[in-house]
């Protein structure tokens, strides 16, 4: 029973290191599977619509460097810069998950590894 309840701790904590990451090494990841990242696109890329009512300013403004008010339920949703919120960009499954759905909302699609690297390596240089 004992060696049990061990295994699957130490599954969870495997897990764990699995998909905790730095924004840096998040980053490298992207620029990996596509080109070396431009934080000028990237702001650029967050500022702007894209055929559709939101940007991705329309929720966590910009620079996204405070706390902000969902669009539409009003919630809070805290700074997404890692400057100011040192938890962004650390857990790689959640950053897939909002990418996902965000990018959904604002372009109808996801967002290409050279996106996310260029919005990445731009929110990484927001104080
Ligand atoms: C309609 C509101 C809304 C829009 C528009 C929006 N987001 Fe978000 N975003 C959220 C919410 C809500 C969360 C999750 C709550 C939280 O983490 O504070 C989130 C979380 C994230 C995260 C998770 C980061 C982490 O490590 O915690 C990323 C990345 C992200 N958004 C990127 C984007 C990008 C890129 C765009 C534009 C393409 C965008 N968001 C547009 C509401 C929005």
């Amino acid at each position: 029973m004992i060696i049990k309840v061990l295994l699957v701790l130490t599954m969870l904590s495997l897990v764990k290191v699995a998909f905790s990451a730095t924004p840096q090494e998040l980053l490298k990841g992207y620029e990996a599977q596509s080109g070396k990242a431009s934080s000028a696109h990237g702001e650029q890329f967050f500022n702007a619509k894209h055929g559709k009512e939101w940007s991705c300013a329309s929720c966590h403004e910009n620079p996204p460097n405070h706390d902000t008010k969902h669009i539409v339920t009003g919630k809070l949703i805290k700074p997404l810069s890692p400057n100011s919120f040192p938890e962004r960009f650390t857990d790689q499954a959640k950053v897939e998950k909002w990418f996902k759905r965000n990018c959904n909302d604002v372009l109808s699609r996801e967002c290409s590894a050279q996106e996310k690297a260029d919005l990445l390596s731009w929110l990484m240089t927001v104080k």
